[in-house]
């Protein structure tokens, strides 16, 4: 697989003060802890599970997930940006959480071996193949009947909103607008996933998206062992 060749740098140079910005952009939704809390409730992880928190900015949804999972879990944060890392590193010190420096669209990780995996506010940030790739990668790690959340922009309806909306995104960029037209329940059944349930909620500013990985097919016992 190939990657798209492309990174937003703007991620790694917002990491000094992005947990303001992240805390203020997500006001107008209900706040952020309201957010975190909801990818909590979706993931439903229980202790001694091991969870992969794909782009995971400063860490603050892999410190909770952390908690969550306690002594016997494990939870692995991959990010490209190393500034990111580094502010995670120095917020999460759970001996449970790990930090990874990679490409999420090529993971330095095993098949079949995450419980959960999440990807929070970062889907809109990669381009369609980028997108296309880093869901592929979640899948691969999935155990079967494992399960990926995502939780990301969405175009609310009304007018007031999206004008809203359309102001936020004066920040973003057209990877993020090609985003939230696309059909990410269609997008997830392709690559393989089963059943996708799609909430949206916050004022209609964001959707929370889970999907899991199905189990292989029972094989049919040989005649006359059925
Ligand atoms: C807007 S931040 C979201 C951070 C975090 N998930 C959260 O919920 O606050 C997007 C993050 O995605 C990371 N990122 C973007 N493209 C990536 C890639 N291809 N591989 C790994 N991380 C990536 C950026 O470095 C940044 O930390």
């Amino acid at each position: 697989m190939s990657t798209s060749g492309y990174y937003r740098t703007g991620c790694h140079r917002m990491a000094p003060f992005y947990d303001h910005l992240v805390a203020l952009a997500l006001l107008p939704a209900g706040g952020e802890m309201r957010l975190r809390r909801a990818v909590l409730a979706a993931a439903s992880v229980e202790p001694g599970q091991r969870v992969l928190d794909l782009c995971c900015g400063t860490g603050t949804l892999a410190g909770l997930l952390a908690e969550e999972v306690g002594a016997a879990g494990e939870v692995v944060g991959v990010d490209f940006s190393e500034a990111m890392l580094a502010a995670a590193r120095r917020k999460v010190r759970a001996s449970n959480a790990a930090f990874l420096h990679a490409n999420a669209e090529e993971l330095p990780l095993p098949s079949d071996r995450f419980h959960r995996v999440t990807i929070t506010l970062a889907l809109h940030e990669l381009t369609a193949r980028g997108r296309r790739n880093v869901l592929a990668e979640a899948y691969r790690v999935l155990q079967p009947g494992g399960r990926l959340i995502i939780a990301d922009l969405h175009y609310p309806p009304g007018r007031l909103k999206r004008a809203l909306f359309r102001l936020y995104m004066l920040l973003e960029t057209e990877n993020a607008w090609e985003m939230v037209r696309e059909d990410l329940p269609a997008v997830l059944k392709a690559l393989g996933f089963g059943p996708v349930q799609q909430d949206v909620g916050f004022g209609g500013f964001l959707q929370i998206l889970t999907a899991t990985k199905p189990l292989p097919a029972a094989t049919p016992a040989p005649p006359g062992q059925e």
